[in-house]
Formats: C-alpha cells, structure tokens, sequence
C-alpha cells in the first residue's frame, strides 16, 4: 500500500541511509510511504513549491529491492502532482541504480553540478509534466 503520511517519520529514519536528507523538512515538504503490514519498505520526500516539485530522497529498504518500490513510489507521485510544470532533482553521477529509474520516467539530464557530492559530481535532472 501506498500512502502520503506524515507519520511514519521514526521508521524512515531508522531504515534510511541518509539521516542528513530527513532533517531539511520544511512546510513544503511531503513523505510518500510504500507499507507492507504497517511497515515502511520504502519512502520518497519531496518539496512542492507552488508549481515546481523537487526530489529530496527515494528510498528502498536494502533487504527489498528491485521488487518495484521506488517505481510505484514514482508513479504514486507523478499522479500526485501531474498538476504542476516539473519535477527536479539531484543525483550523484556514480548512482546508475537511481538515474536508470529516473530515466524510465523520462527525467532527462539538465545540467552538471561539478563536485556537488564531496568531490564527485551530481546530475541534475528534470522530468516535464
Ligand atoms: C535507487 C533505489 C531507490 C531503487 O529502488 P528499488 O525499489 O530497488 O528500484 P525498483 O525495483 O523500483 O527499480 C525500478 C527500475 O530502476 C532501475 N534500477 C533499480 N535498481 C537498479 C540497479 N541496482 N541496477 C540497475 N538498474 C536499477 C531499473 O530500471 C528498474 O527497473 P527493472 O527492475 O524493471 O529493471 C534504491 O536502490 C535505493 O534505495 N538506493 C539507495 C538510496 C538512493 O540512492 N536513492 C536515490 C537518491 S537520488
């Protein structure tokens, strides 16, 4: 099941990799959870400021991947906010898990963020809608 809550922040910090991207939660911020019998196996944060919407973390838990988590998390969200100009985000260069999902979306490479993860370069990315 999918759901837009706000109340399951515990479990996604405890499964999540990176706590760094759960502690910039902003009141533009919104949580996208994929549950199994209550239990978070996957999430998607993202910002929606007014007509632009922006990635911030799409998360698998380690033990489920490749099931199509993050690729229902996506379509849940595409649906969500197909009212809005485009989705954007930031993606390390050397993640080819997460910029092969993002290009089955259609998200196309925008532009270069040059060192933009200690060192290593970020992609920005962008899917219209
Ligand atoms: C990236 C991530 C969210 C993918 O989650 P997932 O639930 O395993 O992905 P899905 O099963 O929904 O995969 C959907 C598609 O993405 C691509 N993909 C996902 N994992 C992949 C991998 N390890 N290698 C290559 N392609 C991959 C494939 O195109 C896949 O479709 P397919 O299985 O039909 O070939 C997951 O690996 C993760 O949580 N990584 C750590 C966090 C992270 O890097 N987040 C992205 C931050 S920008």
């Amino acid at each position: 099941m999918i759901v837009k809550s706000d109340n399951y922040f515990n479990q996604i910090k405890e499964i999540s990799d990176n706590k760094k991207v759960l502690l910039s939660k902003s009141p533009f911020t919104n949580t996208i959870v994929y549950l199994e019998s209550d239990k978070v196996l996957g999430f998607l944060i993202y910002d929606v400021i007014y007509e632009k919407v922006e990635i911030i973390y799409i998360f698998t838990h380690k033990n489920c991947r490749r099931k199509h988590i993050a690729y229902n998390l996506l379509s849940y969200l595409i649906n969500e906010v197909k009212e809005k100009d485009n989705i954007t985000l930031e993606v390390n260069i050397k993640n080819n898990s997460a910029i092969s999902l993002y290009r089955k979306f259609g998200f196309k490479e925008v532009a270069k963020r040059k060192g933009y993860y200690n060192g290593i370069d970020g992609i920005l990315m962008e899917k219209k809608l």
